[in-house]
């Protein structure tokens, strides 16, 4: 049979997302990116003016907002159309200021809390593809298949660069990599559910290969796992 959960972990920009999308596309099912949903929750904090460091605050924001991920309603690069409580924050979500403080949020309990549960209740149904730092070791510990995407932080910061300088924003690639070891440390070192490998997990490192030779490497994990499934 073919998995029904899988589980991309990893660090930033590792390719989790285009991988993630990528295979869902070609299995047919849903393709859900759970940083999505720290990063709303961050970018309406900022938006309201609510202190990053007001950790039951942040934690209330996390309870009350509404995420809703949908199919793109624009043509203009999106993967899906993200709202907050109605609004369109799809582009807003990945602003600088965003990036620069979503790790901390990301580190409070009650905000994994809040998020978790909601991913792993979408996770259940099956037919998806979940990406995240911590869908095969907390959100779905019972995920078919998992895989642990990593890249080098040099790769991956030149990855963001480019991304930033496509979309038309003034970007440093030495900034770039400075912020994302910064971030890199964060997630690694929290409390709770840090960022790392699961132990059933498939290392896939993407260092140096094509998005195509990342993808194909991974369909094949996903068909050696349905094979040990008895099919
Ligand atoms: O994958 P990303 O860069 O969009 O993730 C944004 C932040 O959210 C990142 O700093 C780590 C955090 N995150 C997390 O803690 N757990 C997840 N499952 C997904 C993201």
């Amino acid at each position: 049979m073919t998995p029904s959960i899988i589980a991309i972990d990893g660090p930033a920009a590792s390719g989790k997302s285009t991988l993630g999308a990528a295979i869902a596309k070609q299995l047919g099912y849903l393709y859900f990116d759970t940083g999505v949903m720290y990063r709303v929750v961050t970018c309406v904090a900022l938006a309201r003016a609510i202190p990053i460091e007001d950790e039951g605050a942040v934690t209330a924001l996390a309870e009350q907002v509404k995420i809703d991920v949908l199919p793109p309603t624009a043509n203009d690069g999106r993967q899906n159309t993200i709202l907050a409580d109605g609004e369109d924050v799809t582009w807003a979500i990945r602003a600088r200021a965003v990036d620069a403080h979503v790790s901390p949020v990301s580190a409070y309990a009650g905000v994994r809390r809040a998020l978790s549960a909601q991913q792993r209740r979408i996770g259940l149904g099956g037919h998806v593809v979940m990406v995240g730092r911590d869908i095969g070791t907390v959100v779905l510990p019972e995920a078919d298949v998992k895989i642990y995407l990593d890249a080098s932080a040099e790769e991956r910061a030149r990855r963001r660069y480019l991304e930033r300088l496509a979309r038309g924003e003034p970007a440093d690639l030495h900034t770039v990599l400075r912020e994302m070891r910064h971030r890199d440390r964060i997630d690694s070192s929290r409390a709770v559910a840090p960022l790392k490998r699961a132990d059933d997990a498939v290392y896939l490192d993407s260092t140096g290969l094509t998005i195509e030779q990342v993808i194909a490497r991974a369909m094949e994990i996903v068909r050696a796992a349905e094979k040990s499934n008895g099919e």
